[in-house]
């Protein structure tokens, strides 16, 4: 699948749940917390087979997003058949941490999803300050994280990345920290512009911190940063390289990298059904009308190039976007 700018499609965002058991300000606006009716949101059969859809189209990499994906049931098993499906080479999930070390069959989660097949995990985390931790995401689950980045540690995931969303006024203290926090257990770190997908009120003047002001003070403590021409993920980062460590991180400049959206490979998939060709534009196309209503996999393999085709060149988020669905149920 390729796009009317060369952008050819081989990840797909999977959100399996709109519901969260965290309450992040950026993510979830106050006024917006209700969770979608069960029965809007697909089952894991509907998503497999949009996944192998998407897997004949030349989709090779799927994430499993949320809301918090690890709330929703049996999320071990779907996980499982996802590398089963030809085509796909990657896996990888994004969480908040805080289930990890749920025990699930004698396994903490982090191990079950590890065998299950999962490749590559994102954890979030946007501070070191449990007080911190709390007043962002409006729960007291800070040490749960700490316990769930352990886990994943343990369990032995071929990439794990920790991602900090960047506030001003809030985590800038925590730069330095963070860094030695992932620094000392050898995991990839990644600083993200804060964009505004669920309210516009999320994202103030006072609040943003571009990432070049937050490079200016990593590197006032380490020295000019190494930049990584060759590194590369299939997201939209830029990666550093700390001078004189063998220790990389990344930061995703949404709102102030004008070359943010050039090589963006992606396609969501809601948890309600919808295909998303960008997080920062309105479109999304209902995917789930057709499927519930006995599409073929010809109709449906055309309904994916269809939306694929309507793929803009790049997101809305700086002419003055104006959110109309919480992040929680696009998906991170
Ligand atoms: N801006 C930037 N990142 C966000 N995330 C959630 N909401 C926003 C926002 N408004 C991030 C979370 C998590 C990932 C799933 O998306 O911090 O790391
Ligand atoms: Fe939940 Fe993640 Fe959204 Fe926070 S950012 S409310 S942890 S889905």
């Amino acid at each position: 699948m390729e796009d009317r700018f060369g952008h050819r499609i081989s990840y797909l965002r999977v959100s399996i749940t709109d519901r969260c058991n965290e309450r992040c300000s950026y993510c979830m606006p106050r006024e917006l917390q209700e969770w979608l009716p069960r029965e809007d949101i697909l089952s894991y059969e509907e998503m497999l087979r949009l996944i192998r859809i998407a897997a004949g189209l030349g989709v090779t990499k799927v994430r499993v997003t949320g809301g918090e994906p690890l709330t929703r049931r049996d999320v071990v098993s779907f996980v499982r058949e996802i590398p089963r499906i030809s085509g796909i080479t990657s896996l990888g999930i994004s969480t908040n941490g805080t289930l990890l070390t749920h025990e699930i069959a004698g396994e903490t989660m982090a191990s079950a999803l590890r065998a299950a097949g999962v490749h590559s995990i994102n954890i979030s985390l946007d501070t070191l300050d449990r007080d911190f931790y709390a007043q962002i995401t409006g729960r007291d689950f800070h040490s749960q994280v700490l316990a769930g980045i352990d886990a994943a540690i343990a369990a032995r995931f071929d990439q794990i990345k920790l991602n900090a969303v960047l506030m001003r006024g809030r985590n800038e203290d925590q730069l330095i920290p963070l860094i030695e926090f992932a620094g000392a257990r050898n995991l990839m770190l990644r600083f993200i512009e804060l964009m505004p997908v669920s309210t516009t009120e999320v994202l103030t003047e006072e609040n943003f911190l571009p990432m070049a002001e937050a490079k200016r003070m990593i590197e006032s403590r380490y020295g000019a940063l190494i930049p990584e021409q060759s590194f590369r993920t299939n997201g939209p980062a830029t990666y550093y390289q700390i001078s004189g460590r063998s220790q990389r991180i990344g930061f995703i400049g949404a709102m102030t990298n004008l070359h943010f959206c050039e090589n963006c490979n992606k396609l969501r998939l809601t948890c309600d059904g919808k295909l998303r060709p960008c997080l920062g534009s309105f479109l999304e196309f209902d995917i789930l009308k057709p499927l519930r209503a006995g599409a073929s996999d010809d109709e449906l393999r055309q309904f994916f190039i269809d939306v694929v085709d309507r793929k803009p060149e790049q997101h809305d988020f700086r002419n003055n976007y104006q959110p109309d669905r919480k992040m929680v149920a696009i998906g991170g």
